[in-house]
């Protein structure tokens, strides 16, 4: 949350402004107080009086005019944090070099704390070297950049330069401005599924993208926690988590247990193989030689193994199940979990692949509690309050 915190939101001209009013009211919904400056070009594509509308103040435009003698230092003095969306390439080369010439480049130049930086620009600006030493400077200086993502651009293009959207902006925030109600607790999540090799370019996997569990690991961490993510999925999340990238069960198992004994938490969310193929061919298998006669070998109980080390961490384990979740309470009762997060994974909505899930939080001793279907995001969000009180309480 940003209960309190006071945001500057710096507009500069691009057509990605666009976003900048859901930034804004995302922010507000947060708790953040938000005011914002609009360079001379950004209300060519964002109404001066939407930002109003939705912060409650009118947006700073110019040095002069206003009330205020030296409006760059009193914003400066305001805010905890300067964030810039979209930042244009002119605007980010204004930061790097240290002008002043607009309001916007002399408030951050006068700013003390962290600053966001959500670029947008069409590719070939991006990738220009002029850009990127300017990014290079940019880093240098400790300015946070939040993407660009890959996708469509202005004009029809495609490619490296789209901003990236509100939620990773707001998530970065949160997490730099600290102080959430998860600060100082260590968490360990996993996510993804695991491939288990047969041959150089086969394996055996299942259809888990990662997008719960890489839900579970950014709202903890948008929360203030200190988050490692042990995943086989490639999805983005913000700098402050640290990722583990693994493949097999085996891989999954050495950096879990290795990194459980560390952590308060850990939220066990990755579909993991129960079985492997025992061997793995060295060069690739050849149709001629016909089918292969795959012998299979268990895989490790990474769960189980958390559970059963000394002083294990709160521990939250997933159960994916096919028709009804009721078989999951044999599951919460053998595998030494805190609390399961069971989900039926044939439901059209939940389980793997969809941004949805509806799931079944069964304890222990069999006591159950179905949640309605909400964004894995809001999954997440209900289960760390939900940890944050069992933890309390025990
Ligand atoms: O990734 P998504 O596409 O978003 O999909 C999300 C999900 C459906 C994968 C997720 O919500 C989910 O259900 N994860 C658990 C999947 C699973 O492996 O369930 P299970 O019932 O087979 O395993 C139970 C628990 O044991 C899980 O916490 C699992 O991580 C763990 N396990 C399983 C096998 C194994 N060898 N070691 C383990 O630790």
């Amino acid at each position: 949350m940003l209960t309190g915190r006071r945001i500057l939101l710096g507009v500069s001209g691009g057509v990605a402004a666009f976003k900048v009013a859901y930034l804004a009211r995302r922010l507000i919904e947060r708790g953040a107080q938000v005011r914002a400056i609009m360079t001379s070009s950004a209300g060519e594509f964002l109404g001066a009086q939407t930002l109003a509308a939705i912060t409650g103040t009118a947006p700073y435009e110019d040095f002069f005019g206003g009330e205020s003698v030296s409006p760059h230092t009193e914003l400066a003095r305001w805010a905890d944090l300067i964030v810039i969306a979209p930042a244009t390439a002119a605007t980010m080369a204004r930061l790097a070099n240290g002008l002043s010439d607009d309001l916007l480049s002399a408030t951050v130049l006068a700013f003390t704390g962290p600053v966001v930086v959500a670029p947008a620009m069409h590719t070939e600006m991006w990738e220009s070297p002029a850009t990127q030493r300017n990014v290079s400077l940019l880093n240098a200086d400790g300015v946070h950049l939040v993407g660009p993502e890959s996708g469509p651009l202005a004009g029809g293009d495609e490619g490296p330069g789209r901003m990236s959207e509100p939620e990773p902006i707001v998530d970065r925030i949160e997490a730099l401005l600290g102080g959430g109600s998860m600060a100082g607790t260590r968490v360990l999540v996993s996510a993804g599924g695991t491939r288990e090799p047969i041959d150089p370019v086969r394996y055996l996997g299942n259809r888990s993208s990662g997008k719960m569990g890489t839900a579970v690991a950014v709202e903890a961490a948008a929360r203030g926690a200190a988050v490692t993510l042990v995943t086989t999925a490639d999805l983005p999340v913000s700098d402050s988590i640290d990722v583990v990238q693994v493949e097999t069960a085996d891989e999954m198992a050495e950096a879990v247990w290795k990194l459980a004994g560390g952590v308060d938490v850990a939220v066990l969310v990755a579909a993991v193989a129960d079985f492997k193929p025992q061997d793995r061919a060295d060069t690739t298998l050849r149709r001629a030689s016909g089918p292969p006669d795959l012998k299979m070998v268990p895989t490790p109980d990474i769960l189980a193994g958390v559970a059963s080390q000394e002083n294990p961490p709160f521990l939250v384990g997933f159960a994916a199940e096919t028709g009804s979740v009721e078989q999951a309470a044999e599951k919460a009762s053998s595998k030494g979990v805190d609390l399961l997060v069971a989900n039926d994974v044939t439901l059209p909505d939940s389980g793997f692949g969809v941004d949805t899930n509806q799931v079944t939080i069964i304890r222990p001793n069999g006591a159950s509690d179905g949640w309605p279907v909400m964004r894995k995001r809001q999954v997440a969000a209900r289960l760390w309050d939900l940890i944050a009180e069992e933890r309390a309480s025990t």
